[in-house]
């Protein structure tokens, strides 16, 4: 079983990512460089990281034509990160110019996933924002997650609430990296569809990003541990090993 967390380093400038890093001294966990972090600093910060071993998930959310997908995805496959993600909303066409992006300079090891719908979205803002009616979040969130599964990707980002019926849908095998985790008791800030480190092994998530509640925590390291431990007692418990 892999650790299951990434951690999410939501912060302005690699300065600052690098000082909360010396929490995590000796260990390198999974992280997650997001557009601030990447905006700010460049392909010098993923160097970085990939010097001290950690493993590295690139969170751009591309969403534009197939084509400058496509080209996008060149570049970032030169990067060697472990896993790059794409809007689900941009279309099975521009997926699979995604795919073909990273399979064309050779980037086998990286693992290019969907976001299906934020985990911010509410039926709410699905309905009266979105205009996409008459169908729940969840119901939209597993029609993305077959069309990434359909357009060859390895898995997608959801909530945990859709995590089990993706599975259900698009196979065991099919990745589920989930963010909107919160541990019991802690604030929820913007997210709307969130869930505790033993729900998310419950339903099938096989990666949670978390970022706030271990950034913003006065024991970085501790809570992580909390985390995992609260993690992998639920997983075995609920015996996800077996699900077919
Ligand atoms: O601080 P928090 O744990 O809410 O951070 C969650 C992270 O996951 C953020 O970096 C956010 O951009 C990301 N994310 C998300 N919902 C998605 C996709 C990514 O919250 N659907």
């Amino acid at each position: 079983m892999e650790n299951p967390v990434i951690i999410a380093l939501d912060f302005e400038n690699g300065d600052k990512a690098k000082e909360f890093l010396t929490s995590f001294e000796g260990q390198s966990p999974y992280v997650k460089v997001g557009m601030e972090l990447f905006y700010a600093e460049g392909p010098s910060f993923i160097k970085w990281l990939k010097e001290r071993n950690f493993r590295i998930f690139l969170d751009l959310k591309l969403h534009d034509i197939p084509t400058t997908v496509h080209k996008a995805m060149k570049v970032l496959g030169g990067m060697n990160v472990d896993l790059v993600n794409v809007h689900a909303a941009g279309g099975i066409q521009m997926m699979k110019a995604a795919k073909e992006g990273l399979v064309a300079v050779g980037a086998h090891h990286t693992k290019l996933i969907a976001v299906t719908q934020l985990t911010s979205t509410t039926q709410n803002v699905l309905r009266d924002e979105l205009l996409i009616q008459d169908t729940s979040v969840n119901d939209c969130v597993v029609h993305y997650a077959k069309l990434a599964k359909d357009s060859g990707l390895d898995g997608v980002v959801c909530s945990v609430k859709e995590a089990n019926s993706i599975k259900e849908y698009c196979g065991e095998n099919f990745l589920t990296v989930t963010p909107g985790i919160r541990p019991q008791g802690s604030d929820i800030h913007d997210q709307a569809r969130i869930a505790t480190p033993a729900e998310a092994a419950k339903m099938g998530s096989d990666f949670m990003v978390i970022g706030r509640s271990i950034t913003q925590s006065d024991q970085p390291s501790d809570t992580y541990q909390t985390i995992i431990n609260e993690w992998r007692e639920s997983y075995e418990n609920n015996n996800r090993k077996t699900f077919a």
